[in-house]
């Protein structure tokens, strides 16, 4: 693929001449990355396209700030605990390409280059995300990849980026079955193993497409398809809907090195009480989800680093199997979701409550109406308080109360 821009037919030249590149090459992202589901954190949510660094220098998109997060991921306990990606959202680009139509960092806000922030984010044994689009440009107006898409990746591939988050404005997405492959293919040919995040079926959905996860799971590690999260519950509950909307669909393709991405972690953010932070932490574990936080690692209430480094939820979420969990009820906003892990025949268990009236609904039940049918019983801890609830058979009552906007979640291991 050239790397400049084409006309009609040579376009269409190329896409030929792609497609049997891709054919040639069959399963392309063979990269070993994702074996679990990636954890990090992400600037969006948290920080958005804000770009003036002037009036506002220390919440701007900047390498300042993404030095300080590294800092922080390193020094705080979230490297140790598996957290390991730094990634840069959207806006950290000059509005233009340079003069050999190369990518550029916005030169005041990045003043050193993407080399420079990489080699420091790996200093302190972190990993560098960036991001870029499909399209002719970013969702924010920055330059796009399309026409560019091989000079792209060898350019991240020379600064030492480890994960690109792949958006899908400004593109036809009837394209992204041919531009995600493409870039996929791409950024194997450097050598450098770069996660490939991919909002391939999200720009589907955008455009009222179908997706076929087949392709996505083939090329991505892992995969937006949903709208983007808010600091905000009920967008929670939305995503948490969908994913239970198309819950048989989702479960086929989820596993070691392809992940389905609900978006990043509103942990330690401000619009969600911690009832519900946690709650959304649970159902991300039950989703086998990457744990992409986008907070301010500066400033984070203390419950809120609990809950981002809880050993029980966390190895739901890095499970080996990397299942996505069933979800087996709902009953009156209440959802009951069962997700298998390590050792086999162990479960994960969540109780997730959508009421927001009342003080909550009450659970007895025997353990074997909620998936612990195995006689041979489990050892059940209390996932958020890690208390160890004892042995229970299938016979066993479990008996709590999930609060409204919030989840309960035990870790069942089977006993021999
Ligand atoms: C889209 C993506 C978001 C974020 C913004 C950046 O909306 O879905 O996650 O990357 O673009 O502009």
């Amino acid at each position: 693929m050239t790397n400049v821009r084409l006309s009609g037919f040579s376009m269409l030249l190329n896409w030929i001449l792609l497609f049997a590149a891709l054919f040639a090459c069959g399963l392309c992202l063979d990269n070993g990355l994702a074996r679990t589901p990636p954890m990090g954190w992400l600037s969006w949510i948290r920080f958005g396209c804000n770009i003036d660094c002037v009036s506002d220098p220390d919440f701007c998109i900047s390498e300042k700030l993404i030095m300080q997060m590294a800092d922080h991921m390193a020094k705080d306990g979230y490297k140790d605990a598996g957290y390991e990606y730094v990634c840069i959202d959207d806006c950290w680009l000059a509005t233009e390409r340079d003069k050999n139509r190369r990518l550029q960092p916005d030169p005041k806000r990045f003043p050193r280059g993407m080399k420079f922030l990489a080699d420091y984010v790996h200093s302190r044994g972190l990993k560098l995300g960036i991001y870029e689009d499909f399209g002719t440009k970013t969702c924010g107006g920055y330059p796009g990849s399309e026409f560019y898409l091989q000079l792209d990746a060898q350019t991240f591939a020379e600064w030492g980026i480890d994960l690109l988050k792949f958006d899908t404005c400004h593109s036809d997405a009837h394209d992204n079955k041919y531009g995600y492959p493409a870039m996929s293919m791409y950024l194997n040919q450097t050598g450098r193993p770069i996660l490939f995040s991919c909002e391939w079926p999200y720009g589907e959905l955008q455009q009222n497409l179908s997706s076929d996860y087949g392709p996505v799971r083939q090329y991505c590690n892992i995969w937006r398809n949903d709208w983007d999260v808010m600091d905000d519950f009920k967008n929670v509950m939305g995503i948490v809907g969908f994913y239970g909307k198309n819950n048989e669909l989702f479960m086929k393709y989820s596993g070691p090195g392809g992940f389905f991405d609900p978006d990043q972690l509103i942990v330690g953010g401000i619009g969600m009480s911690h009832y519900q932070q946690r709650a959304q932490m649970a159902m991300w574990a039950m989703f086998s989800a990457p744990l992409l936080m986008s907070n301010d690692l500066r400033d984070i209430p203390e419950e809120a680093k609990q809950l981002l480094l809880n050993k029980y939820i966390l190895s739901v979420d890095q499970d080996p199997l990397g299942a996505m969990a069933t979800k087996v009820w709902e009953f009156k906003g209440l959802q009951l979701w069962v997700k298998p892990i390590m050792p086999k025949g162990s479960l994960a268990i969540v109780f997730f409550n959508t009421n927001a009236f009342g003080s909550g609904s009450a659970i007895s039940s025997a353990a074997g109406d909620i998936g612990m049918t195995d006689s041979r019983g489990y050892q059940v801890t209390e996932v958020f308080t890690g208390k160890d609830l004892g042995t229970f058979k299938p016979d066993t009552k479990l008996k709590t109360r999930v609060f409204t906007t919030d989840a309960y979640m035990i870790v069942c291991k089977i006993l021999s």
